[in-house]
């Protein structure tokens, strides 16, 4: 897996608790997985960004590297150490979220296609899936987006939204990312137990 930087997955750095990945995946709505950083991260709680490829031609790796101030991992081919980074990673994580998910990622989960990091990190995950779709309305409506989702479902992902309201390419509908505030607060309910343990 390659990262921006050193490599947040040595296992001589110390590891933080709880530690969620979250995905950022190739939706108009990937800017707002940067507001949802920033606030995990301010509450003092430690977050692994991956990004796919289309998610990196809408919001700068960067920008996810100062906000959880960890390299964010972009590709899977670069391996710090001698595991494969998504299996190490896959031990420290407490939950998944994929926020903003489109519906590529999503068929990709039901499937289990495993063709770039996060696609392949989440077939290493063993622990709580969240997800929050964001799309078109008419391809959040698609019947094989519906099934898709409900196969995910079907395992136990649990998913936040999407909501109705306007979309960025126009028209209105179900498919518009759940608020930021929602977001956070299903994740902080769902990890929280965790910081006391
Ligand atoms: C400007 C732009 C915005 C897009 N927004 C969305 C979106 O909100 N939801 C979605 O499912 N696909 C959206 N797409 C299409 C995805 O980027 C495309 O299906 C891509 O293959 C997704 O790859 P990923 O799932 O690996 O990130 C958008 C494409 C472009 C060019």
């Amino acid at each position: 897996m390659r990262k921006t930087d050193d490599s947040p997955l040595d296992s001589k750095r110390p590891p933080e608790s709880p530690m969620l990945v979250l995905g950022v995946t190739g939706s108009i709505a990937a800017y707002k997985a940067a507001d949802f950083t920033s606030r995990w991260r301010q509450a003092g709680l430690g977050i692994q960004v991956i990004m796919t490829a289309a998610a990196q031609k809408l919001v700068c790796p960067q920008t996810f590297c100062t906000l959880s101030r960890h390299p964010v991992i972009t590709d899977l081919w670069t391996m710090p150490d001698w595991q494969p980074g998504h299996v190490e990673l896959a031990m420290r994580a407490a939950a998944l979220l994929v926020m903003p998910a489109t519906a590529n990622i999503i068929g990709k989960m039901a499937h289990g296609i495993a063709d770039d990091a996060l696609s392949t990190y989440y077939l290493s995950h063993a622990g709580p899936v969240f997800v929050a779709p964001a799309m078109n309305p008419r391809m959040w409506a698609h019947p094989a987006v519906q099934a898709n989702c409900r196969i995910l479902a079907e395992r136990g992902v649990r998913f936040i939204g999407p909501v109705a309201g306007p979309v960025a390419c126009g028209g209105d509908g179900v498919g518009r990312l759940a608020p930021v505030d929602e977001i956070f607060a299903v994740m902080t309910r769902a990890l929280k137990p965790r910081t006391a343990e």
